[in-house]
């Protein structure tokens, strides 16, 4: 049994660290965004367009809670808030879940949001000199939560390949 899950903000890489890693390990990945816009029939955006951001937190954390749960072997990318809400962050804990936090800096993160913040309803509509100023105080709001996963890997100035031998060398 193998229960990885990545943790991180917005931009830090964990669907395309999970890809990579589930192809090394063999463990199926999960995208915890994908499962909810499959459930919903909807886009993330969408969600927070329609319905707004209080039901896609319970959607979110509901769905979290039952994949945890009910999946013997997986690797999972959370949203970037999934442990922000519903005292998720306890899961993070749990004795047969492996978790990692992947920790960018402020300015690492702005760099790479900046390219990629039209499909993220809650930095979608912020101008490049507000971003970097948002995501400072958000960070510092979540990391509490980030910091609850059993391990953290710094991936500033680290290619894919680096961040990936680091997390295989602490993996149980
Ligand atoms: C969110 C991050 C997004 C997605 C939603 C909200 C957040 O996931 O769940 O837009 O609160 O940080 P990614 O971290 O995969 O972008």
């Amino acid at each position: 049994m193998m229960k990885i899950i990545l943790v991180g903000y917005m931009g830090s890489g964990k669907s395309t660290i999970g890809k990579e890693l589930s192809k090394i390990v063999g463990i199926p990945f999960y995208d915890l965004d994908k499962i909810i816009e499959e459930t919903e029939k909807e886009s993330v955006k969408n969600i927070f367009k329609k319905k707004g951001e209080i039901y896609f937190r319970k959607i979110e954390s509901i769905l979290f809670r039952n994949f945890v749960n009910n999946n013997e072997s997986f690797i999972l990318a959370l949203g970037g808030g999934t442990p922000c809400y519903a005292n998720n962050h306890e899961i993070l804990q749990q004795n047969s879940v492996q978790s990692f936090y992947l920790k960018g800096s402020v300015g690492t993160l702005a760099n790479r949001l900046l390219k990629e913040k039209e499909n993220r309803p809650l930095i979608a509509n912020l101008t490049e000199a507000e971003l970097e100023d948002y995501i400072k105080k958000h960070l510092f709001d979540r990391s509490y939560y980030y910091l609850q996963s059993k391990e953290v890997i710094s991936i500033d100035a680290k290619n894919v390949e680096a961040i990936i031998k680091e997390l295989q060398e602490r993996l149980t």
